[in-house]
């Protein structure tokens, strides 16, 4: 749908707060809280945005954008050229972060702009009496976005500030913060590579892999690790390699396979293709369990054998 940008203010030297309104004035979709939308720019650029509003309103949606330094088109034109007025495409809201409403207990981690999908997360706990506690990582306190909300009232009693920790000592605020959180726990991250990886592997050890949930829009970074592997099309009979630094949807698009993306990012699941045979790496933040078995999203996802047969 059409979108207006309707206020622009800046959060911190690098984050902007954006509202976006129906430019025909009617009301927006609602949305669940750890929802995105894909927001389309002028120039066909899609990226994808938290809706980190305190409570969702069908007439305004909130999202913050960080200024990347290696911009690939989004953030620079949201922090350069868009003013109030400008128009955009926005998709419906999409939840792949979503709250598990059961658990007795919720205990989230945000690093600097990974606040945004948490934001609206910890509103609705918070609105509907749960336990949360709420743990914001930065490199310094004022790059903290929306640090006057998380500090005030409600959220400020059952949220805590870490700035300007080595990863050591990250490390061990969050060992402290698990150990004690109470058994049954569900562990939320958004943020970083490396601060998701920090707190997802000790929060499953703790909690067991199926209480941790994470959420990731920034472009996959080569892991160390990484392996080459090939990817026999079934349909075609041909074979693509993908070496261990390149996406295997970029080696696909290369070898002129007409296969569709958006995001790159492994949110959007544009990109999804099934898989016939071998076993796939999954690092979207998109695919169920039950489609894990059956497909992959060739845009951030790998293969953990040698060869993966899909259906291309
Ligand atoms: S292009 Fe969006 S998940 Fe692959």
């Amino acid at each position: 749908m059409k979108a207006v940008i309707r206020s622009i203010a800046d959060a911190t030297p690098e984050v902007r707060i954006l509202e976006l309104a129906a430019a025909d004035g009617s009301a927006l979709p609602p949305y669940e809280p750890g929802a995105h939308v894909d927001v389309t720019l002028p120039d066909g650029i899609t990226r994808q945005y938290s809706l980190c509003c305190a409570a969702p309103s069908p007439q305004r949606y909130r999202i913050a954008v960080k200024r990347e330094p290696q911009s690939r088109g989004g953030s620079a034109w949201l922090h350069d050229v868009a003013g109030e007025g400008s128009m955009l495409d926005i998709g419906m809201p999409r939840n792949a972060f979503a709250l598990v409403r059961e658990a007795p207990m919720h205990l989230l981690f945000a690093g600097g702009i990974g606040i945004t999908p948490v934001l609206s997360m910890v509103y609705a706990l918070s609105r509907s009496g749960a336990s949360f506690r709420l743990a914001v990582f930065a490199r310094a306190a004022d790059l903290v976005p929306f640090a006057g909300e998380l500090e005030a009232a409600p959220l400020g009693p059952s949220t805590s500030m870490h700035c300007a920790l080595s990863a050591d000592e990250t490390g061990a605020r969050i060992d402290a913060l698990l150990a004690a959180a109470p058994d049954g726990t569900h562990v939320y991250a958004c943020g970083p590579a490396p601060f998701m990886a920090a707190v997802t592997e000790r929060a499953a050890a703790r909690f067991g892999a199926g209480a941790v949930h994470t959420e990731s829009f920034g472009a996959a970074a080569p892991a160390a690790g990484d392996r080459p592997f090939v990817l026999r099309l079934l349909r075609s009979g041909r074979e693509v390699a993908v070496p261990a630094g390149r996406s295997a949807l970029a080696c696909l698009q290369e070898a002129g396979v007409d296969i569709e993306s958006s995001c790159e990012v492994g949110v959007c699941g544009t990109c999804m293709t099934r898989v016939r045979g071998g076993e796939a790496d999954h690092r979207d933040s998109y695919l169920t369990t039950a489609e894990r078995a059956a497909c992959f999203l060739p845009c951030v996802s790998r293969a953990a054998t040698p060869v993966l047969s899909v259906d291309l």
